[in-house]
């Protein structure tokens, strides 16, 4: 049998008498996506370690030596002095097999009560909280840079949009803070994600719990886990955690894309209204004019492939029956793309957007224009007695009027207001942008004096 083990090197080469073809080697292999989790594998390993010393399942001594073993290794790792191998599947394998090699027989202690099922588990959860922790840090950081820029412009005004169409005037900082809000929304969904990661798997085995009187509280207890997997096959299978932060990262890059299709039309010659910095634009090999916005537009396109992440992980969970099956490893590469993707993108941003300006006489002119104040005339009508419905009915048609002699509003002569209604005053009504935006001071209207209030409320609430 240790022959046997020798020649295929591998930690399972018991019951084999041959090796492995290389081809399965190659298709089998995990490392170069699972050894990101190396510091993880490291911790939970010293943890399991500990354990089986303090509980006698192994001697202190050789628990000892274990752990210092660990530890050696992970200063390798970190300083880039260890060896991977590629002929050993993964990062469990070469880390087991490393310390087996550094201490002796006694390394292959370590295995006892655990196996590569429960390991993987937790070291995924270890890692699907920290990063969750990152990702929140990083999507504060573009929370503040929207604020930033929002506080910045707060004179800005815009055209506000429905179906695409001119609507009624906004303010930008308005517009802004909606993104705040989405992310605000994004940050709880990560913090929800890490809550759902948060359970202990080691003591599971390979599914079916482990014949040692192990301290799987104790395990938890050193490595941050706030409650125990219950159900050892459970525990084993259950991707849940990385579903809740796929699903999260896939909403919140959709939140991003969305902002992006924003970027990318506002800085058109069409709309006009935000110039791109020239350290976020990239030019045309052909059209020397050409300012294009590749970050939002490659934003916008990666969401589709983050989307499809969710959508691959939870293709790879639905035919799985109990307990463990090596499709599970494909997790990963959803996670870590979908955490590097968003990560990346998250950052980009919070670069770029202080760095925007805004053409606010262009946004000021756009705002009135095409009969974007409409309803604020319709409100006048209701202010002086007439149901809303009705006034749209007269704002309508002196829409339709106006739209006929080629003005605007602000050209029409009493007298043709008159002629729609006796309701609107006898001086031609001469609304502007900014009465419509003070107008609209109900909560979580678009009014400087409500704007301004939610500007300082994420002033404090992001200073924390
Ligand atoms: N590399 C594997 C994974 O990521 C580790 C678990 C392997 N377990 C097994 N029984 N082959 O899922």
């Amino acid at each position: 049998m240790a022959k046997a083990q020798r020649r295929s090197g591998k930690t399972w080469g018991g019951r084999f008498q041959g090796k492995t073809h290389p081809l399965v080697d190659a298709y089998t292999l995990s490392l170069p996506v699972d050894r990101r989790m190396w510091r993880e594998e490291i911790a939970a390993s010293i943890a399991h370690a500990r354990m089986l010393g303090r509980q006698r399942i192994i001697k202190r001594a050789e628990a000892s030596a274990i752990i210092s073993g660990l530890r050696e290794i992970g200063r390798d790792i970190a300083n880039g002095k260890f060896r991977w191998r590629d002929d050993l599947e993964d990062i469990h394998t070469n880390i087991e097999a490393r310390l087996v090699q550094k201490i002796g027989a006694t390394g292959g202690k370590l295995h006892t009560a655990r196996s590569r099922n429960d390991q993987v588990a937790t070291d995924l959860r270890l890692y699907a909280m920290a990063a969750c922790d990152r990702i929140m840090e990083a999507a504060k950081r573009l929370q503040v840079a929207l604020l930033d820029l929002a506080d910045a412009n707060r004179r800005v005004v815009m055209p506000g949009y429905t179906h695409l169409q001119r609507a009624q005037p906004v303010l930008l900082a308005h517009h802004l803070l909606a993104y705040v809000e989405m992310i605000e929304r994004d940050i709880q969904r990560f913090a929800s994600a890490s809550d759902e990661a948060d359970a202990l798997p080691l003591g599971s085995g390979a599914l079916a719990g482990v014949p040692y009187p192990i301290d799987r509280d104790g395990v938890a207890k050193e490595l941050g886990f706030s409650r125990l997997c219950e159900n050892s096959l459970d525990a084993v299978s259950d991707r849940d955690f990385a579903v809740d932060f796929v699903a999260a990262a896939a909403l919140c890059m959709t939140h991003i894309s969305r902002l992006a299709e924003e970027i990318v039309l506002w800085s058109t010659a069409e709309f006009g209204f935000l110039k791109l910095p020239d350290a976020f634009s990239t030019g045309s090999s052909i059209m020397p004019q050409k300012r294009n916005p590749d970050v939002a537009e490659l934003a916008r396109g990666r969401t589709g492939h983050v989307q499809g992440l969710l959508q691959s992980l939870l293709a790879t969970l639905k035919g799985l029956p109990l307990a463990y099956n090596r499709d599970l490893q494909e997790d990963k590469r959803a996670f870590f793309e979908a955490e590097d993707t968003l990560l990346e993108t998250l950052t980009v941003f919070a670069a770029m957007i202080p760095e925007f300006t805004f053409d606010e006489a262009r946004g000021r002119a756009a705002s009135s224009a095409n009969y974007a104040l409409a309803t604020d005339y319709a409100d006048l009508l209701v202010r002086n007695g007439l149901p809303f419905r009705q006034a749209h009915e007269v704002v309508g048609k002196l829409v339709r009027y106006a739209e006929g002699q080629g003005k605007e509003f602000s050209d029409l002569t009493s007298q043709e207001f008159q002629r729609f209604s006796k309701l609107f005053p006898e001086d031609a009504p001469k609304l502007t942008v900014d009465d419509a935006l003070r107008a609209r001071s109900a909560r979580g209207g678009t009014a400087p004096r409500q704007v301004g209030a939610q500007l300082r409320k994420w002033r404090r609430q992001l200073q924390d």
